[in-house]
């Protein structure tokens, strides 16, 4: 097998979750350039239709669905729909993600600052959206005997994180071991789950905090490359995970952090 076949996705359906920016659109696109077809899903439907055209516009076949990853029947639906329409669902990218506010440094972040409404609500889109998008995707994927699973966590799932609040360490560290359990059922069946653990990323997460030129300059300061990172390079670890190039790996989450956990 030569490496362009190895990397190939030709003739694969991938489904991705929050693909209609920063690093859910940016994976979408790297499947669709390897040949899959991307079913791009989000909960902002009018972002999600120029990220359709975009992956439409450079070549790739793409289809938009309106979905909130919070919303776990709605989910299961559009994994069932997808699969009977194309016949498979070969690539889940559980990807869905939000902030919780700021870290404990800011008096909004620290411990009795926590809003249960809050709480709840990032619990429901970065845990439980994880989760129903794995499961989801478990149904098929046992079925066909084949499958590439990609949760999107997050440096602050491996360790304690100043910038991020409460609900977003908890449930990027509970993406981690989520990947490990479902990994290990279904290993059996030749499916693999894997996590990518992002380090600061310049996307509109937060309202696109991140891109404030002050902000950005304090996360930057943080990474052992010295700045943060374009979404354009998350593509070349999803599409590793999601092609036959990665087929003995299986229940890691991969930091792509710039030197981050290193240290
Ligand atoms: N940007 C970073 O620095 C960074 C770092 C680590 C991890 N991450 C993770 O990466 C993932 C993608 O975030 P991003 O930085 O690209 O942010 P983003 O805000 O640019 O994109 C997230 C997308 O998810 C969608 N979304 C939000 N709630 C949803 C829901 N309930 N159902 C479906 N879609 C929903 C949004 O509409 C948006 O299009 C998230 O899980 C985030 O936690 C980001």
């Amino acid at each position: 097998m030569g490496y362009a076949e190895r990397f190939s996705l030709e003739g694969r359906i991938g489904l991705v979750t929050g693909a209609a920016s920063g690093l859910g659109l940016s994976i979408s696109q790297v499947l669709a350039e390897a040949g899959a077809h991307v079913v791009l899903t989000d909960v902002d439907g009018a972002a999600l239709e120029r990220a359709r055209a975009a992956v439409k516009e450079s070549g790739g076949s793409a289809e938009a669905h309106v979905l909130d990853v919070s919303d776990r029947g709605a989910l299961r639906a559009a994994a069932d729909e997808v699969a009977a329409r194309h016949g498979s669902l070969d690539i889940m990218v559980a990807n869905a993600g939000i902030t919780a506010g700021p870290g404990y440094l800011t008096d909004a972040g620290q411990i009795n600052a926590v809003d249960d409404t809050q709480w709840d609500r990032v619990l429901g889109i970065n845990l439980t959206g994880v989760f129903a998008s794995i499961q989801a995707a478990a149904k098929h994927m046992k079925r066909q005997r084949s499958g590439r699973i990609l949760a999107v966590a997050s440096v602050a799932g491996l360790k304690s994180e100043v910038m991020c609040g409460y609900a977003y360490t908890a449930t990027k560290a509970a993406v981690v071991n989520l990947v490990r359990q479902a990994a290990m059922e279904l290993a059996p069946y030749d499916v693999m789950v894997n996590g990518i653990a992002p380090g600061p990323f310049r996307t509109n997460i937060a309202g696109g905090r991140i891109r404030q030129p002050e902000v950005e300059a304090q996360f930057a300061s943080m990474v052992p490359l010295g700045r943060i990172a374009d979404p354009e390079e998350i593509k070349g670890l999803a599409l590793l995970l999601s092609s036959h190039a990665s087929s003995f790996i299986t229940g890691v989450t991969i930091p792509i952090d710039g030197g981050i956990m290193a240290k």
